[in-house]
């Protein structure tokens, strides 16, 4: 099995840009774990019946698969790139209500880790990655910043102006999320003991990256 580095963390903690930036940086996989739920969530709100059954055979019958596409590995559904319709707030608002029933969690856990093979690293990121799906990993990262850098960075994403009352209602939703999945039965977001904290509220994306980079540099011995 290849090397495999988990980054965990809360929501908009720029786990995913940065998770993609380092496995760039080293020749890796990238992997958004988050991606597939947001893939069974478009399922779940396509449905009338959004019984978990029902969501596991939509799965199946529409095609939500992981393909590569340049260096990561995408959710596919209906033959083409999910990628635009997992964003919608409509997704975001649903995800963690979806994210917590346990045989959808073992759906989307049994395609990480098939996702997980030859020789190239990957470089997976999510909630539970270092503590449920690869509690073997090489090296375990926990990106965190404070709910106020988050919302920033997440209206900025979006192409909003980050005023106050935005930054609120977003952080708002932001709290929201994070205490919906750190307080869920099954495989709730916590750090791993072994995982190294990175608090990103004033580090600047290059730096975050860079840090990454180093760490698994050493971890892994790659020149
Ligand atoms: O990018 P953002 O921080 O908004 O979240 P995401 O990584 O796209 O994940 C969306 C949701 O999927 C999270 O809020 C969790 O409810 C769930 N998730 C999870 O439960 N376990 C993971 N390994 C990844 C995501």
């Amino acid at each position: 099995m290849p090397p495999v580095i988990a980054i965990d963390g809360p929501s908009a903690s720029g786990k995913s840009s940065t998770a993609a930036a380092v496995a760039r940086a080293i020749g890796a996989v990238h992997l958004d774990s988050g991606a597939l739920y947001r893939g069974l969530t478009v399922l779940a709100l396509d449905l009338a019946d959004r019984s978990v059954p029902a969501i596991i055979r939509a799965a199946d019958q529409r095609g939500l698969e992981l393909r590569r596409v340049a260096g990561d590995l995408v959710p596919f559904l209906d033959g083409r790139d999910a990628e635009p319709r997992i964003r919608t707030p409509e997704v975001t608002a649903l995800v963690s209500e979806v994210s917590a029933q346990a045989p959808l969690r073992e759906w989307v856990n049994a395609r990480l880790r098939s996702a997980v093979q030859g020789a190239q690293p990957v470089v997976m990121d999510g909630r539970d990655i270092g503590t449920a799906v690869f509690p073997d990993a090489r090296l375990k990262v926990f990106l965190t910043a404070s709910p106020e850098a988050r919302a920033r960075r997440r209206l900025i994403q979006r192409g909003e102006a980050p005023d106050p009352a935005r930054l609120e209602a977003e952080a708002a939703r932001l709290a929201e999320r994070d205490h919906l999945d750190s307080t869920r039965a099954i495989a709730p977001l916590r750090r791993a003991a072994d995982a190294v904290l990175l608090d990103t509220s004033d580090m600047s994306f290059e730096r975050q990256v860079g840090a990454i980079v180093r760490l698994i540099r050493t971890t892994l011995q790659l020149p």
